[in-house]
This record gives C-alpha cells, sequence and structure tokens, in this order.
C-alpha cells in the first residue's frame, strides 16, 4: 500500500517535472489494487514490463478513474498500434486474412499472456486456430503427430508467407525436414515413385489428417488406382484375381509406395521373394495351394525367368483371364487337342516353331535326325501338354524334367529322362526306353533299348 502509494506519488512528480504526458503510466498503472491483472501473466509484453503504458494508451478525458466511463484511450487503431514498434506485415504473397485486417488481438493478448508470444497457449493452437477455421479437417480417426499437438505453426506462418496455404516452406522440404529418415532413405534408393519425386507428399496424404490410415487421401487401392487407371481396370475385369490385390493390405503387400531397391517399387529385393513372402506354406489358398517356395528348396534346375527372379513373366500378379493368374493359356490336362493357342503362356518366350514341324534340324533338340519329337508328342489331335514332360517351376532332372514325374491322375508318371551330349533317353510310364540322337538318328520303328 505504501509503496504503490509513494509510486504514484514520484510518477505525478516526474510528471511535472518533465512535463511530457508519456511517462505519465510508467510503473504506476499496473499496481497491486490498480489493473493488477495486467501484470499477473506468466509472460509479460516488453513495453507493458517496462510500464510503458504510454504508448498504447493515451489519456482521453482528465479524470482517472472515471466512474462509468473510460478516461484512456488507444494511440492507434487496429495494426496500427502494434506497427508502432512492430515491422509492418505485407510483404509477403499471402497475408493470413486476419492479419490483413489487422486483428493482431484475434490472436494475441496485447499486454501479457500465459503462452509465448502474447498467446494463451502457444504449443497447443488448436484453440486459437478453429476458433475461426472449421474443425472437421482436423477430426479425422487418423490425425498427423504435429496437428494432433496443436502445433499449426510448425508448419504454418501466422502473418504471411510466399508459399501457398502460408506454409513456411515448400510443402514437399517440410515434410522432409522432419521425415529425415524417409528423406535418407530416398536419397539412397535406385527407384523413387515419380509422384514422391516430384510432385508434392500431398498428392497422397492429407498434411492434417484423414479416415484412412498414414492420412491417405483415398482408401486404397483407389488411391493407386486412380492414376494407374490400367491396373484398375485389370482388377475390377480380371476372371482369375489374384487375392491380396483385393484383400488385406492390397497394392502395399507388393508394393511400396515411395521408393525401392530396384524397379516395380517392390517391398523385397526381387519378385520372387516378394511371392515367396506368401507362398512359402502349403496354408495359403482354399483348396490349398502348393508351397512353391519348398518346391524350389533345393532343385537343381530353376526354369530361366525363376533363376533370374521373375515369377511375373508367366504369372500376372494383378490378375488375369487365365487360370492361376497365368499371362497366357496353358492346358490343365494332360492330353490336348494341338492347337497353337493353348500353349500362348509358353509360346510367349519359346519359339512357336519348336512343334510347329513335323521335321527340323533348327527349331528344337527334342529330336531324332530331322524328327521332330516335341511335334510327334505334342502337336496332334490327342496331344500331350508340355506338363507330360516338364515341370513350370523348378526340377531335379535336366530340361525341367521332374524326377518324381508328372501327374497323371492320381499316378505319377515318372519319364527316367536321361540326356546325352546329341539326344536323351526316357522310359516313362507310357512306353518303353526310347532314344532319340539328333547327330546319328535312332530307328524309332522299333521300340528300342539304350
Ligand atoms: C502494446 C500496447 C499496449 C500496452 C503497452 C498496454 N496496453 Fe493496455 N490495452 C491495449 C489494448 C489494445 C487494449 C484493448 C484491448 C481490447 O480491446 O481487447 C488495452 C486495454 C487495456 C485496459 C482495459 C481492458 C483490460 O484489459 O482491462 C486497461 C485497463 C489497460 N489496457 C491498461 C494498461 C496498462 C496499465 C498498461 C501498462 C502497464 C497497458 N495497458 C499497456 C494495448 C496496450
Ligand atoms: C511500444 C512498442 C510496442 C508496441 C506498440 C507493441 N509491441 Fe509488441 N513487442 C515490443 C517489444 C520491445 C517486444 C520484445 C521484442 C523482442 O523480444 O525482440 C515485443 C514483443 C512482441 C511479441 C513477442 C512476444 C514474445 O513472447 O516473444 C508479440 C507477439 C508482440 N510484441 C505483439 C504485439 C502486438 C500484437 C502489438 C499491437 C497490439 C504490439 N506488439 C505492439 C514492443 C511493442
Ligand atoms: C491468426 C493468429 C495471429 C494473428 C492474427 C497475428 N498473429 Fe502474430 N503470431 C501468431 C502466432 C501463432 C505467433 C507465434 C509464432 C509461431 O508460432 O511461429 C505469432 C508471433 C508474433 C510475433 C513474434 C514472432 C515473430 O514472428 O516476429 C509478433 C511480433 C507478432 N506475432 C505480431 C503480430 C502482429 C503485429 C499482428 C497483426 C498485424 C499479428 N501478430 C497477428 C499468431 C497471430
Ligand atoms: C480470426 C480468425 C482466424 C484465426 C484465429 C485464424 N485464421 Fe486462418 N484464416 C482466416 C480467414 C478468414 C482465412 C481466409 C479464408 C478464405 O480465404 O477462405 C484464413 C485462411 C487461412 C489459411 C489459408 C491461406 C491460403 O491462402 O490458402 C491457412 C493455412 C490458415 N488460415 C491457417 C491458420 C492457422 C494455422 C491459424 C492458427 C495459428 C489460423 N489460421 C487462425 C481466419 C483466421
Ligand atoms: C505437417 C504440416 C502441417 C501442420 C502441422 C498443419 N498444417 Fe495446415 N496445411 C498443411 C499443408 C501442406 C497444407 C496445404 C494442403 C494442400 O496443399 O493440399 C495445409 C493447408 C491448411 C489450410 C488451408 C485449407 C486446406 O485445408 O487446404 C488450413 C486452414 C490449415 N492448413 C490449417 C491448419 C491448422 C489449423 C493446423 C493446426 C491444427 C494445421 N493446419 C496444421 C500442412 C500442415
Ligand atoms: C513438425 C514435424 C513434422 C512435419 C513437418 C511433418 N511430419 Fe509427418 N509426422 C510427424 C510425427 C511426429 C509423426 C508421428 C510419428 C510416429 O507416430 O511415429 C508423423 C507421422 C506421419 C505419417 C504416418 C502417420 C501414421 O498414421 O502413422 C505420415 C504419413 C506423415 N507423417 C506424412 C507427412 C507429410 C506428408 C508431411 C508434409 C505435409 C509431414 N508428415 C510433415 C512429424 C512431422
Ligand atoms: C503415391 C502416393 C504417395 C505419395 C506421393 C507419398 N506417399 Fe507416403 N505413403 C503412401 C502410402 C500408400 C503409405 C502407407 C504405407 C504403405 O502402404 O506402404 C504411406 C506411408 C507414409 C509414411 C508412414 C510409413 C512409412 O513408410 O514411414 C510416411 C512417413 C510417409 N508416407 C511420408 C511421405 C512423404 C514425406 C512423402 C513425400 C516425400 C510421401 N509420403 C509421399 C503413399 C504416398
Ligand atoms: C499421382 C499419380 C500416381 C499415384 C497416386 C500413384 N502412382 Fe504409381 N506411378 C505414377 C507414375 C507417373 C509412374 C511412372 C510411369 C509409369 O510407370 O506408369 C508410376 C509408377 C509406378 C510403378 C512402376 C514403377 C517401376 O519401377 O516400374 C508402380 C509399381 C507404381 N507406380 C505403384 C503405385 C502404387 C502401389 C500406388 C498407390 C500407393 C501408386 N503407384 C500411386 C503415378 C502415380
Ligand atoms: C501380389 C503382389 C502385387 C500386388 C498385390 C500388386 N502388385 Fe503391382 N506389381 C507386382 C509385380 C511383381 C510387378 C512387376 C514388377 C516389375 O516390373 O518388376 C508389378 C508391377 C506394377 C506396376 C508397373 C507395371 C505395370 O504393370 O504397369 C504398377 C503400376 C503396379 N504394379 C501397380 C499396382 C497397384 C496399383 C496395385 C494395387 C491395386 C498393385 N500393383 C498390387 C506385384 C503386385
Ligand atoms: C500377401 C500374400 C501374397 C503374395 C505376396 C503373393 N500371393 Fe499369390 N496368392 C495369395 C493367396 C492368399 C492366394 C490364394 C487365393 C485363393 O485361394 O483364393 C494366392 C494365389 C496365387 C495363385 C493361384 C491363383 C488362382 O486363383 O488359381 C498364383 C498362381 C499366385 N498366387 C502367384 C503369385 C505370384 C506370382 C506372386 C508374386 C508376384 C504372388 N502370388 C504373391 C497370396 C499372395
Ligand atoms: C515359366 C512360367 C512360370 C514361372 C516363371 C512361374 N510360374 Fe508359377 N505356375 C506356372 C504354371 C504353368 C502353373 C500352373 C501349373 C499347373 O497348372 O499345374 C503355375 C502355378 C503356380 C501356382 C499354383 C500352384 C498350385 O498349387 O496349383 C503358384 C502359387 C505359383 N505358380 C507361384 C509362382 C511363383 C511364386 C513363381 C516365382 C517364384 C512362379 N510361380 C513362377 C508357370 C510359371
Ligand atoms: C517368361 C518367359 C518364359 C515363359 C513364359 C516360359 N519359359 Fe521356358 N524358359 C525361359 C527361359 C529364359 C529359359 C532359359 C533360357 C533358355 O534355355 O532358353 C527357359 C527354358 C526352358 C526349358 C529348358 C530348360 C533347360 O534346362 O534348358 C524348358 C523345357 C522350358 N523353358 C519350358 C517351358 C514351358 C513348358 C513353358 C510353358 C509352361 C515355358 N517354358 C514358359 C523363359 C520362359
Ligand atoms: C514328351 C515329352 C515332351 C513334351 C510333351 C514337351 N517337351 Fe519340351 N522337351 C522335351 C525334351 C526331352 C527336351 C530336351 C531336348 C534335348 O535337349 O535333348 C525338351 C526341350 C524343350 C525346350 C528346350 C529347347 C528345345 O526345344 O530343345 C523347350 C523350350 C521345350 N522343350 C518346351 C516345350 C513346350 C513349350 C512344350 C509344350 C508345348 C513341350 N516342350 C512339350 C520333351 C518334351
Amino acid at each position: 500500500m505504501h509503496i504503490a502509494m509513494k509510486t504514484v506519488l514520484i510518477s505525478i512528480a516526474m510528471l511535472f517535472l518533465s512535463g511530457a504526458a508519456t511517462s505519465f503510466c510508467a510503473e504506476t498503472c499496473s499496481t497491486a489494487t490498480c489493473h493488477a491483472a495486467i501484470g499477473a501473466f506468466k509472460n509479460l509484453h516488453q513495453p507493458v514490463t517496462d510500464g510503458d503504458c504510454s504508448s498504447c494508451h493515451q489519456q482521453t478525458v482528465k479524470e482517472h478513474p472515471l466512474k462509468g466511463g473510460k478516461s484512456f484511450g488507444l494511440t492507434a487503431k487496429g495494426a496500427d498500434l502494434c506497427k508502432i514498434c512492430h515491422d509492418e506485415f505485407g510483404k509477403k504473397k499471402l497475408v493470413h486474412a486476419p492479419v490483413k485486417d489487422g486483428e493482431c488481438l484475434a490472436c494475441h493478448k496485447p499486454h501479457g499472456a500465459n503462452g509465448r508470444f502474447l498467446l494463451d497457449d502457444s504449443e497447443d493452437q488448436t484453440k486459437l486456430c478453429l476458433g475461426c477455421h472449421d474443425s472437421a479437417p482436423f477430426n479425422k480417426k487418423y490425425v498427423h503427430g504435429p496437428v494432433a499437438t496443436g502445433s499449426c505453426t510448425v508448419c504454418h506462418d501466422p502473418h504471411q508467407s510466399d508459399t501457398k496455404a502460408l506454409l513456411k516452406g515448400a510443402s514437399r522440404e517440410l515434410c522432409l525436414s522432419c521425415h529425415a529418415d524417409f528423406a535418407q532413405k530416398m536419397q539412397t534408393a535406385t527407384i523413387v515413385h515419380p509422384p514422391v519425386k516430384k510432385e508434392s507428399c500431398t498428392s497422397c496424404h492429407d498434411p492434417h489428417g484423414s479416415a484412412w490410415p498414414n492420412m491417405l487421401k483415398q482408401g486404397m487401392p483407389d488411391l493407386c488406382t486412380g492414376c494407374h487407371k490400367e491396373i484398375g481396370k485389370k482388377i475390377k475385369n480380371a476372371k482369375v484375381p489374384h487375392k491380396p490385390v483385393i484383400e488385406g493390405k492390397l497394392c502395399s503387400n507388393c508394393h511400396s509406395a515411395h521408393f525401392s531397391k530396384d524397379k516395380g517399387l517392390l517391398v523385397a529385393d526381387d519378385e520372387k521373394s516378394v511371392c515367396l513372402g506368401c507362398h512359402n506354406s502349403a496354408k495359403i489358398g482354399t483348396p490349398p495351394l502348393a508351397n512353391i517356395k519348398k518346391d524350389m528348396e533345393g532343385k537343381k534346375h530353376l526354369h530361366g525367368p525363376i533363376q533370374k527372379g521373375h515369377c511375373g513373366g508367366c504369372h500376372d500378379p494383378h490378375g488375369s483371364d487365365f487360370p492361376r493368374i497365368l499371362t497366357g493359356n496353358y492346358p490343365s490336362d494332360f492330353y490336348v487337342s494341338y492347337k497353337e493357342e493353348n500353349y500362348s503362356l509358353c509360346l510367349r518366350c519359346h519359339d512357336k516353331n519348336i512343334v510347329r514341324f513335323a521335321e527340323t534340324t533348327i527349331y528344337t533338340k527334342f529330336r531324332n535326325g530331322s524328327k521332330n519329337l516335341h511335334y510327334v508328342h505334342v502337336n496332334n489331335s490327342k496331344g500331350r501338354s508340355c506338363r507330360a514332360c516338364h515341370e513350370a517351376h523348378a526340377s531335379d532332372g535336366p530340361k525341367l524334367f521332374s524326377a518324381e514325374g508328372t501327374k497323371f491322375g492320381e499316378w505319377r508318371v515318372r519319364s527316367r529322362f536321361q540326356i546325352t551330349a546329341t539326344g536323351g533317353s526316357c522310359a516313362p510310364g507310357c512306353h518303353r526306353r526310347y532314344s532319340y540322337d539328333r547327330v546319328k538318328p535312332v530307328d524309332l520303328a522299333f521300340p528300342n533299348k539304350k
């Protein structure tokens, strides 16, 4: 009480001495009895700390305090008041509407506040910003970390910016500034998905939140098929769909959305590893499919594409119109009346001439002299399908001949195939051992033994 009275007296004395009204308020207005609330904030505005009330307030009526009236007015209106000491905003391309309108006090408290920057809460700005903005986009099921904590201004400048949406920097760089491990991995990746490389991350992600995990703008697979229309069509129309494309993690079962070590944006180093990541048990599929991983394990001979890590030359991972999501026809029966298109799968890669001509000296090694034994076996009205002799994936025997034999109903037809430098022989369930020789043709008219 006494100290307060003293300061008032000193101030009045100073006022008379200096004759300047400006210092009238210094350290006198906010006292224990008068305007105590002004000094009670955790963080005071510098001029308030300095007791410089008069830079913002000027006395308009002599009497103070004035019962039922105001004896003080502001020295300037709106942003002009702040401009006395602070640089003006508006030099950048975009100025936030309330800043443009001079409504500094829509966000800031003039005297002091419990948060920093003269804000009620400088950490969680949700209440502040959503006081004006629609809260719906921020109340989604999956919310971005910094949005959940109300740190709007880590990305947005509250006043002005040269970047759209008042961003503090180019949107992509902004994302990568926090997601540093992502940025680092992307730098070392060989393949970067074009929209990730060139476009803003917000072409797929909502920066705030969304109804889908990872704040995706759309659910999968729509997000992907929105750009990859052909794949979308295929998935919709495929007579034989592939389960992982339409279930569970969908496209992400096999693809990374961002980058990869090799082409195809696959989640593993090669296609084979991706496929065998699932086809590694006899429990996959209804009825269960063969355990492909086990079927290939320890096999001496892998089919060409598989040696190179590919399954895709024969199977369309996204679904197809052929059984077993094959990329062409492959008869499921042992005997098939010959038509070239029945074997469109194999003949995508192999020369159709191997089964086309009765006589040949170049197109196949499976011949006796010039007699084409592929033709003999395959190219007739009760032709044998390739599966009678060859495995599709892998084998113990040469030329993809299975040592256990090919399925013939419940029985396995063992071919007992043996290969020589100029021919070979086999003794399958179909006939006794026959030999063939490309250089010195064997007389096939009579069953021969070798
Ligand atoms: C940076 C400018 C600024 C300074 C410095 C400042 N004020 Fe204010 N003050 C304002 C503004 C602006 C308002 C009007 C607030 C409103 O309309 O919401 C205000 C309102 C007031 C009011 C009336 C409403 C209230 O909040 O109680 C009082 C009393 C007041 N100030 C006292 C003071 C005192 C005492 C000081 C010095 C310790 C001071 N002001 C320093 C800007 C300032
Ligand atoms: C009399 C001069 C003066 C006026 C008028 C003034 N300020 Fe300040 N303001 C200051 C000073 C000095 C600082 C401290 C600057 C620093 O620390 O760099 C400051 C700091 C601030 C800060 C940062 C506070 C913090 O916690 O870092 C904000 C926000 C601010 N002022 C807003 C305003 C607004 C809004 C107005 C208008 C209503 C205004 N100021 C008017 C002098 C003024
Ligand atoms: C939409 C709310 C909002 C409005 C309107 C607003 N500010 Fe701010 N201001 C903030 C926030 C939030 C911060 C804290 C800075 C941050 O988090 O990046 C801030 C910080 C400041 C600072 C201190 C840091 C800096 O950027 O220099 C000053 C000074 C300031 N504002 C002055 C003003 C003035 C003057 C006006 C009116 C012309 C104004 N503000 C209008 C929200 C606002
Ligand atoms: C006083 C009301 C008010 C407050 C508080 C406010 N805004 Fe705004 N904001 C507006 C208005 C009005 C617009 C213009 C809307 C429009 O153009 O449709 C706007 C526009 C924006 C835009 C879009 C700018 C553009 O050009 O695309 C962003 C981003 C934004 N505000 C962020 C914020 C953030 C972050 C906060 C909290 C720090 C905040 N706002 C607080 C009123 C406010
Ligand atoms: C991680 C960065 C980030 C955070 C944090 C963030 N935003 Fe944004 N915000 C953006 C980006 C990026 C855009 C531009 C969206 C676009 O380009 O499609 C945007 C756009 C906006 C817009 C413009 C309208 C719109 O939706 O496009 C408003 C308003 C907005 N944000 C408000 C806020 C508010 C309020 C908060 C805090 C609750 C916040 N933002 C937090 C990055 C962020
Ligand atoms: C201020 C730092 C910051 C910025 C800037 C930022 N993020 Fe994040 N982001 C985070 C944090 C923190 C998490 C949560 C991490 C966690 O849960 O492990 C996160 C999580 C994510 C997630 C995973 C969400 C989930 O559900 O697990 C995605 C996707 C994401 N951010 C994308 C973006 C995009 C796109 C941008 C640019 C628009 C961006 N981030 C900018 C900090 C940031
Ligand atoms: C083509 C769409 C697309 C683009 C563009 C994109 N993302 Fe993603 N992002 C996804 C999908 C889909 C997921 C979900 C994870 C998955 O299925 O692989 C995801 C997940 C994430 C995650 C969380 C999981 C993780 O991998 O760490 C982060 C963080 C992330 N994205 C950041 C970014 C950033 C940063 C950018 C821009 C450089 C970006 N994304 C661009 C589609 C995209
Ligand atoms: C904004 C458009 C866009 C979106 C969304 C998009 N992509 Fe792409 N994607 C491209 C472009 C452009 C290419 C390069 C041209 C091409 O191969 O078609 C590409 C290429 C690819 C490739 C081939 C890469 C290679 O090395 O051959 C794969 C795989 C792929 N995208 C998967 C996805 C997946 C999965 C999603 C959903 C998470 C997705 N894309 C979403 C535009 C998009
Ligand atoms: C079962 C695994 C698997 C799933 C699930 C899958 N893909 Fe693929 N995808 C592949 C493989 C394998 C390739 C071939 C990669 C290569 O070229 O090496 C491929 C290639 C692609 C390509 C580039 C070549 C082309 O055919 O255009 C695109 C684009 C693509 N996928 C998009 C998608 C989209 C979109 C989804 C979800 C709807 C999806 N994929 C789901 C395995 C898959
Ligand atoms: C995420 C697990 C997963 C991955 C990865 C996967 N598959 Fe499959 N695949 C399945 C399931 C489950 C089925 C059984 C569907 C059923 O029975 O309806 C299946 C079925 C198949 C079929 C039989 C289709 C039919 O309907 O007859 C083939 C062939 C096949 N997958 C090949 C592949 C190839 C090739 C790849 C790699 C490009 C691959 N799969 C990757 C889960 C997977
Ligand atoms: C050279 C062509 C070719 C390649 C390469 C190939 N497949 Fe096959 N795959 C086939 C054929 C043909 C069938 C049908 C076999 C049948 O009908 O008996 C088949 C059948 C399957 C089946 C169904 C098995 C069952 O129980 O009927 C699966 C699963 C499969 N393949 C997975 C794979 C995987 C995984 C890869 C890569 C490691 C792969 N395939 C590579 C041709 C191929
Ligand atoms: C995607 C391409 C492709 C398809 C489709 C394909 N193959 Fe092959 N095949 C190869 C490659 C590559 C080789 C190894 C190089 C070579 O010997 O020509 C090979 C080799 C062979 C061999 C010789 C193996 C050896 O040890 O010399 C036979 C037999 C064979 N394939 C049969 C078939 C049958 C039967 C089909 C149909 C079910 C088929 N291929 C489908 C690419 C394919
Ligand atoms: C009666 C058993 C048999 C049938 C059926 C059969 N092949 Fe062969 N095939 C062989 C033998 C034996 C060889 C090995 C010839 C040699 O190198 O001495 C062979 C070799 C091959 C080769 C390696 C290149 C060549 O011609 O020497 C290919 C490719 C091939 N077969 C594809 C096929 C295709 C495709 C089919 C079905 C249209 C098929 N085979 C049907 C027995 C058969």
